[in-house]
C-alpha cells in the first residue's frame, strides 16, 4: 500500500490536511502560531499546568470518545485520523457551551489564563457518559489543570452543575457523523512526511514499524509524548526523525486471562487501568495518581518502561509482579524479564531497531498479597520520591517467597534481592523477625539526595513501607495503616 504524505483530521467538521511540517512542531504551537487560535494558552509548557488542554477525539470501540491533553506536549502529527477540539470552537452564535456557561454562573474564573483549559477538561467530562460525577469524579479529572486566583470550590461546583446530566451540545448531535468520518479516516497506510535526514512517520503496522526503525535506529519513537514533548520544550532537543507509534494496528491491546494481562505497549494509562486494577487495587490507585487526566490519556505503559526512568511507576510495580517484556525488531521477537531489561541509568537492554512491543503480567494467585505504595511531594500529578511494590507469599503464618522492587532508590528500577531472601521464613505475627530484612535494605540500596528526596529520607521511606506492607498483610485494617487509598472491600488476611 502507497504510504500518505500528509495527516489528516476533523477540525470543526472539516477534514484538515497538512503536509508540510517541522517533525517537532507541537500542537500548541501550531494552534496558536500557524492557526492564530490563541484561546489555547500556554503556561508551563511541559505538560503539568493544564492551561493548553484540548479535547481529541477518537473511537473506541467503535464510538466517539473525548479526551483532554496537553497540547503543549503533543506534537502536530499524532492528531492523525483524530478530531481535534479547541476552546475556541465552542461558544456557537454568541451562545456559550454548557461548561462556559456554567464556569461563568459559578464565578468560577478571575484572569481566565487558566481557564480555556477547565474549559476544555470540562468539555471531556461533560462527554464522559455514565453516572452524573461526584466531587471527587471531579477534582480527579481537573487535577492537572492547576488556578492560581479564582480557587477550586466554585469551578468544582461549575462542574458538578455542568455535567450532571446527558450530553447535549452539537458535539453530542453529531457524534454518529463524526464516529463514520473517524472510520473514513483510519486508511491503514504508513504515513511519511519529509525527507529522509528529517521527517514525521507514523506507520500502520508492528511490520511496517520494524522496517522502518531498521531503516532509521537513531530516529525517536513517540508513543505518547509525554516525556518526548519535554525535550523538545525544555531540553531544545533536536528530534529530526520522529516514529509515532499511535497507528499501530493491535499495539494498544489489552488482553486479559485467567492467569495474565497483556498489555500492548502502546496502551494509555486511560485504557489500562481498569484491567491494572483488576491485578490489585493498589496499582489501579497508583495509576490514579500518575501525573493527571491529561497525561493518563496520552502516555503509554510502554513509554513509561521503555524512558528507563528509576523514578517511573509502574516498572518497580511491574517487576514486582515478575512481568516480562517482548522486545520486538525486523529480526524478529524475544522476550526479556523486566528487571534484567534495565541495565544501568539510561541504558536498557534494547538493541539497535528494537522496540517494546507486549507486556506480560501474570495474574497474582490467591496466596500472593501485593502492596503498592507511591511517595511524592504533591499528592496528585507529581512524579514519585520513592515507590515500594511488593508480592509476599506466605503459608501458616510464615513469608515462603517474597518478590520486592522499588523506583526512586536506585539508578533503575530495582529488586530488593538481598531484604527478600531474609524475608523468607520470616513469622507474619512477630514484627522482630522482620528486622532482618528492614536492615538489608541498607545493603541492597544506596540512594540519592536529589530535589524530591534525601538519600537518608529515601532509606527510611523504604524500610517504613516494607514495614507497612507486612503490617497490612499480617491483617491490619487499611483504614488504620493509610490516610487515604484504603483498599475497597476490606483486607485478605494471609494464610
Ligand atoms: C505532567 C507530567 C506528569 C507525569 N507524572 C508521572 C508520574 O506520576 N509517574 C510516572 O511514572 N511518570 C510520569 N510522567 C512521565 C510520563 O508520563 C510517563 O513516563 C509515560 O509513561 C511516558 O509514556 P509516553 O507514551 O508518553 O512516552 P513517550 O514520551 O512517547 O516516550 C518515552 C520514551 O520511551 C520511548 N518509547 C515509547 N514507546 C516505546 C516503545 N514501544 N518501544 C521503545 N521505546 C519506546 C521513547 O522513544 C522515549 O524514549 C509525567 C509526565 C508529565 C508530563
Ligand atoms: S502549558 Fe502547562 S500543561 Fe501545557
Ligand atoms: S482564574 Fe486566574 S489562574 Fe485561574
Amino acid at each position: 500500500m502507497p504510504e500518505r504524505r500528509s495527516i489528516r483530521f476533523l477540525h470543526r467538521g472539516e477534514i484538515v490536511e497538512v503536509g508540510n511540517f517541522s517533525p517537532m512542531t507541537t500542537l500548541l504551537d501550531w494552534l496558536r502560531i500557524e492557526r492564530r487560535l490563541t484561546g489555547t494558552k500556554e503556561g508551563c509548557n511541559e505538560g503539568d499546568c493544564g492551561a493548553c488542554t484540548v479535547a481529541i477525539g477518537s473511537l473506541r470501540d467503535g464510538r466517539l470518545s473525548y479526551e483532554p491533553v496537553n497540547a503543549c506536549i503533543q506534537l502536530l502529527g499524532m492528531l492523525d485520523g483524530k478530531e481535534l477540539v479547541v476552546v475556541d470552537d465552542l461558544a456557537a452564535n454568541g451562545t456559550l457551551h454548557p461548561v462556559q456557561q456554567a464556569l461563568v454562573d459559578h464565578h468560577a474564573s478571575q484572569c481566565g489564563f487558566c481557564t480555556p483549559g477547565f474549559v476544555m477538561g470540562l468539555f471531556t467530562l461533560y462527554h464522559a457518559g455514565g453516572p452524573a460525577p461526584e466531587r471527587k469524579d471531579v477534582t480527579d479529572w481537573l487535577a492537572g489543570n492547576l488556578c492560581r486566583c479564582t480557587g477550586y470550590r466554585p469551578i468544582v461546583d461549575a462542574a458538578l452543575a455542568a455535567c450532571a446530566g446527558p450530553a447535549d451540545d452539537g458535539y453530542a448531535s453529531a457524534a454518529d457523523e463524526t464516529a463514520q468520518e473517524l472510520s473514513r479516516l483510519a486508511d491503514g497506510k504508513d504515513v511519511f512526511l519529509g525527507s529522509e535526514e528529517r521527517f514525521f512517520a507514523a506507520p500502520a503496522s508492528r511490520e511496517g514499524l520494524a522496517r522502518l526503525y531498521a531503516r532509521f535506529p537513531d530516529a525517536t519513537l513517540v508513543a505518547g509524548a509525554t516525556d518526548v514533548g519535554l525535550w523538545i520544550t525544555k531540553q531544545l532537543r533536536d528530534l529530526p526523525r520522529i516514529i509515532h507509534l499511535g497507528r499501530i494496528v493491535g499495539f494498544a491491546d489489552i488482553i486479559e486471562t485467567e492467569d495474565a494481562l497483556t498489555l500492548g505497549a502502546g496502551a494509555t494509562y486511560r485504557d489500562a487501568h481498569a484491567a491494572l486494577s483488576r491485578l490489585d487495587p493498589d496499582i489501579g490507585e497508583v495509576v490514579r495518581r500518575l501525573g493527571s487526566r491529561q497525561v493518563r490519556a496520552a502516555g503509554t505503559v510502554g513509554g513509561n518502561i521503555a524512558n528507563g526512568s528509576p523514578i517511573g511507576d509502574t516498572p518497580p510495580m511491574l517487576i514486582a509482579l515478575g512481568a516480562t517484556i517482548d522486545l520486538a525488531s525486523a529480526d524478529g521477537e524475544r522476550t526479556v524479564k523486566m528487571e534484567d531489561f534495565f541495565i544501568a541509568y539510561g541504558r536498557q537492554d534494547r538493541r539497535p531497531g528494537e522496540f517494546v512491543s507486549r507486556i506480560r503480567v501474570p495474574r497474582p494467585n490467591s496466596g500472593e498479597h501485593v502492596r503498592c505504595y507511591k511517595i511524592s511531594k504533591r499528592f496528585d500529578q507529581d512524579i514519585s520520591a520513592v515507590l515500594g511494590a511488593f508480592k509476599l507469599c506466605s503459608a501458616a503464618g510464615k513469608l515462603t517467597s517474597a518478590r520486592i522492587a522499588y523506583g526512586g532508590m536506585a539508578a533503575t528500577p530495582k529488586r530488593a534481592t538481598t531484604a527478600e531472601q531474609a524475608l523468607t521464613g520470616a513469622d507474619l505475627s512477630s514484627p522482630e523477625t522482620w528486622q532482618p530484612a528492614i536492615a538489608a535494605l541498607e545493603t541492597d540500596f544506596t540512594p540519592i539526595t536529589d530535589m524530591r528526596a534525601s538519600a537518608a529520607y529515601r532509606l527510611q521511606t523504604a524500610k517504613a513501607l516494607l514495614v507497612k506492607a507486612l503490617t497490612e498483610i499480617a491483617g491490619a485494617d487499611t483504614r488504620q495503616t493509610r490516610i487515604t487509598g484504603f483498599r475497597e472491600g476490606g483486607d485478605e488476611r494471609a494464610a
